[in-house]
């Protein structure tokens, strides 16, 4: 199932999420299957549950995009637990599409997190994975990638979103 994607505006995107209690569960497993459905549908490299109106805290990465099932990650409760280095780099965000910024990030980020069947595991990423750990677990804590732009920026892209809710074209 493909969800519909929650745009920017909408409070679920800035709440904090709800920590997953009950793993390895039929539901838990669809909802991870159609989160990477969605995301596959909508081209992005990354999504987190608030983002299809779950606050929750999971978030699913694929770097590939789909091309290559191996870089695949589930990510439920994560922490990240370091961060290293900088990066800037293009940014943009399944919930405010249209609007890509550079945004500066760590350069490795380390997360620690469970599965879908209750496991715990630990994940260095580097790059653009590393990028979409910051993202990912940002959007759980209910920050968007605007929160690190200027106030001049967040301004600006605010004013034009204000305009697209106007017109009837963000929803
Ligand atoms: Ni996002």
């Amino acid at each position: 199932m493909i969800y519909k994607i929650v745009k920017y505006g909408d409070p679920i995107l800035e709440k904090l999420c709800e920590p997953v209690t009950q793993f390895d569960t039929p539901d838990l497993k669809q909802l991870v299957t159609d989160m990477f459905e969605t995301m596959y549908a909508h081209k992005g490299v990354g999504l987190a549950a608030p983002q299809v109106g779950l606050p929750m805290r999971l978030t699913v990465i694929d770097c590939s995009a789909g091309e290559d099932e191996t870089q695949r990650v589930v990510l439920i409760n994560p922490e990240i637990t370091a961060l290293e280095g900088s990066q800037i780099g293009e940014e943009g965000c399944l919930s405010i599409p249209g609007f890509r910024e550079n945004v500066k990030r760590a350069a490795k980020a380390t997360v620690q997190a469970h599965d879908v069947a209750g496991a715990a595991f630990e994940l260095t990423g580097e790059e653009l994975l590393a990028r979409a750990i910051q993202h990912e677990t940002d959007h759980l804590n209910g920050i968007l990638f605007l929160t690190h732009l200027s106030l001049l920026k967040r301004d600006i892209i605010r004013r034009k979103i204000r305009k697209l809710v106007k017109a009837g074209e963000w929803s």
